[in-house]
This record gives structure tokens, sequence and C-alpha cells, in this order.
């Protein structure tokens, strides 16, 4: 791939490099280029390396909605490379530097193209160190809705689906590309710092508290978060032992007390169904109703723009396994969130005295009010980028799912659940990975009807 934004001394290399078969060392490495071709979001993402590990270390003060950040990517080189992208969006750069040395570097839109003094090559580790500064910006998607930086009444909030994240920090912002990350946040004293994983340290010094929060488990940059505000802290464990750290508004706390409670009891509920839990902590964020447009399945701890209700804690909660372990490989995936997410909705109500999931499944089907919307599109083919997280992708996609367990029986459909869970454990599927899946799982079962009208087809499949 050379689609790289033009840097001219590598290009000037590279002509070099084919007449003399000598530039840079020796090395003939390429421009790692921009974007991954997601069919979505062409620019997310880059090519030529893969992150193992975000470093970021961020100072910002509310008042004067300013940001200080240094980041170090640890990535491997997937090919021999002259230079890489990182995306990254508005913020100043200040400096970069790969292993310790001054790198040259140039930005066009979301693209921070950086050329190393010395090729990389193909299998090496490097670290590359981003010093940056500025007042980070809100992104608004093509929905319509906000994520990015959002500015609080009482500080700030970083959500990062689909592209969000690289207004905060500059990285591998596509869902393919899962690494551990370790971000410490320096905030004035009295706010708290909340974001993924553990807290590990904080300490205060002169107005200044310190906060440092270790992700151990592969993490997607898009359920990457910090919330800074005051929050009111509450720490407990699961009778697994598993640790619960939620953060709430002030204004929010009493509205969210018993609506919260119940994290312990849906992530048994939820390991009884869907295996063990993938991450090494829980918890929930809940910050201001105008805070943010929608609720967000950040790792380890759900943002929530208000006390959720337990239809939404229960569907941010099971994203945990569907989403954040399991990651679709590109956007055109996003029903393997979706659906999974609704359904478990369902299953929470099946198994809680409410509807069964048939007649979920019953009253969405027959909902003529909201046809328009449901059969807009095939849950597996999104028409566009502003449509990932439409209505076709959660109900219908969640439909999908149930067309499934109608056609193996209950026993064998929570097996699937649980396998698919496990098998891309921490990692990266596609819709292809998962119709495979199934008919691997389920042989003498025929698929053909549930992938062709329900899974890809247009309008209404017809009632078997
Ligand atoms: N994933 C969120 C949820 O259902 C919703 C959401 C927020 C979303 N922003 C998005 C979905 C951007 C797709 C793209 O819990
Ligand atoms: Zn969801």
């Amino acid at each position: 791939m050379s689609r790289s934004a033009p840097v001219v001394p590598s290009a000037a290399c590279v002509l070099l490099a084919l007449a003399l078969t000598a530039c840079g060392g020796g090395v003939h490495g390429t421009p790692g280029g921009y974007g991954l071709r997601d069919p979505y979001f062409p620019r997310a993402g880059n090519g030529g390396y893969d992150v193992t590990h975000y470093g970021l270390r961020l100072s910002y003060d509310p008042g004067a909605h300013h940001l200080t950040g240094s980041a170090t990517v640890t990535a491997r080189a997937t090919r021999d490379l002259s230079a890489f992208d990182l995306d990254f969006k508005g913020l100043d750069v200040a400096e970069v530097t790969v292993d310790g040395e001054s790198a040259r570097w140039h930005r066009t839109g979301q693209e921070l193209t950086v050329r190393p003094p010395d090729e990389l090559e193909k299998g090496g580790t490097f670290r590359v160190t981003v010093r940056y500064s500025g007042a980070p910006v809100t992104i608004t998607d093509p929905d319509g809705s906000e994520e990015g930086w959002l500015r609080t009444a009482d500080g700030a909030l970083a959500l990062g689906e689909p592209v969000g994240s690289t207004a905060w920090f500059p990285g591998n912002h596509h869902p393919s590309d899962k690494a551990s990350y370790d971000l410490e946040v320096t905030v004035p004293e009295g706010l708290q710092a909340v974001s993924d994983g553990e807290l590990t340290d904080r300490r205060t010094r002169a107005g200044r508290t310190t906060f440092t929060w270790h992700t151990g488990e592969p993490m997607a940059s898009y359920v990457a978060t910090l919330a800074i505000g005051d929050f009111e802290i509450s720490r407990s464990t699961t009778r697994d032992g598993l640790p619960v750290y939620v953060a709430v508004d002030p204004d929010q706390a009493r509205a969210s007390r018993p609506v919260l409670a119940k994290i312990p009891g849906i992530i048994e509920w939820a390991q009884d169904i869907f295996g063990p839990y993938p991450f090494s902590s829980t918890g929930a964020i809940v910050d201001r109703p105008g805070d943010a447009g929608y609720a967000l399945e950040t790792q380890n701890r759900p943002f929530f723009p208000g006390a959720p209700d337990t239809g939404t804690l229960v569907h941010e909660l099971v994203h945990q396994w569907y989403g954040d372990s399991v990651t679709p490989r590109t956007w055109r995936d996003m029903w393997l969130n979706e659906g999974f997410a609704t359904y478990a909705e369902w299953l929470w109500r099946e198994d809680h005295g409410g509807d069964t999931a048939q007649q979920t499944f019953d009253a969405l089907y027959e909902d003529d009010g909201a046809a328009d919307r449901i059969w807009a599109f095939p849950p597996a083919k999104p028409p566009g980028a502003a449509d990932v997280s439409a209505s076709p992708v959660y109900q219908r996609g969640a439909m999908v799912l149930h067309k499934i367990r109608q056609t193996v029986g209950d026993e064998a459909f929570r097996s699937l659940l649980r396998g698919w869970a496990s098998a891309h454990r921490h990692g990266n599927a596609d819709t292809r990975d998962f119709t495979a899946y199934v008919e691997k799982r389920a042989p003498g079962k025929d698929f053909t009807r549930v992938w062709r009208d329900w899974l890809y087809g247009d309008g209404r499949p017809d009632r078997p």
C-alpha cells in the first residue's frame, strides 16, 4: 500500500531506492499508509504495524479546557517501513520520537505521518512517543451523534465509538488493532479521573491529583474512556471476587443507586449464559443526562448519561463479552455487537418474569409502525457509515440470533452463545467467522434462509 499522504523525503527515498537500490541504510521500507480500508471508515487505522501497548500521560485543566499529553505507542512493524501514520485529530503536536530519536512528522486531516530517522524492519518492535497539547475537539459522527472529547458541567468525558479516540491520543484507531493500556491522568485536586481497567495509584501533590489506570486485557481504542469531574466513587466485589468500581455524578447518585446495585447480579447472570467474564474488573460511569446523547460499552466500566434503566445496564454489561472482548473486525460487523447486546436484554426479561424472547420477536415482527426502521436494511450490510448504529443492526440483529435459536433449540443455542465468546475471546471476528462457526457447531441444521433472508436479505422476511 502506498496510499500514504506524501512525505516528500520518503517519496524521494523510494525513487532513489529504485534507482540506486540503496537508501536509508539499505532497508527498503515503504510508507505504511493511511487507513485499513474499512468499508465505512476508510481512514480509520493505519497500515504496516500492530500496536501492543499505549502508555498515555495526560494532564487536563477543565477551567482552561487545556490538555497536555505524552503518548508512547509500542508497536510491531508488519513490514519494512520508511514511514507510518497515526490517527490523531486536533491538538498541537510538539515533538515526535521513535525509539528515543527525534523523528520527522507532518499532518493532513486526521493523519499524523511519522518518518523515523532509521527505517523500521518487519517484525521489529518500535516505540513512538508523541508530545502534544491544546484544546481537544468534539467530533460529530456521520449519524449526527457527538464523540471524542466532550466538555461536561464539571470536567470532561472522552467517548470513542467509532473514531472519537483520535481526539485525545494518537494511535491506530480501528477496532481490529487491540492493545493493553497504561494511563496516567493529572487533574486539579478534588476532581476524579476515571478510566478503563484498574486504578493502581492515586497521589496528590501541589494541588493536583494523578490517577494511574492499568488495562491488561486487549482493548480496542473505541471503547477506551476517560471521565474527569466530580464523582462519587464506590467500590465493592462480586461474589466471585471481581472488583466493581462505580463512579457517579453526585447529581445522579440517588437515581442511580438502586439500578447500579444490580451490577454484581447481572454479571453473575451473564456469566451463567455467556461464559466467564472477560476482564479483571467491572463497574460503571454515570455522568449527567446532558453530557452525552447515548450510553457506551466503554471497557470494564460502561458509560451512561444519567441513571440507566435495567435493560440498558444489561445491554452495556453484556457488550463486555460481545464488542469489547469479541470485537468486530470492521465497522460492517457492528451487528455482532449490537445484535448480541440487544438479545441479552430479551434474555434478561425472559429470565426475570417478563416477556419471552419469542414474544419480543413476535412483537417486533408485527409492529407495522416500526417497520420502516427495522426492515430498512439487512443487519450485516448497513448502507453507509451513518447506519452502523441504526435499528436494523440492533433489533434485526437480535432477530437473527432468535432465528438461530429456533433452528437449533434452546440448549444448543446457549452453548453457541458461550462458545462464540470463548472462541474469539480478546480477539476480533467478522460476520463470516460467525456464520461458519454456527454451521460448524450445528451440523445437519439448515441456516440457508436465516443467512439469506434475515442476515443479508432486504425487507421483512416471510414468516417460515
Ligand atoms: N454502542 C452504543 C450502544 O449501543 C451506541 C453507540 C454510541 C454507537 N455511539 C455509537 C454505535 C457509534 C455505533 C456507532 O451501547
Ligand atoms: Zn450497544
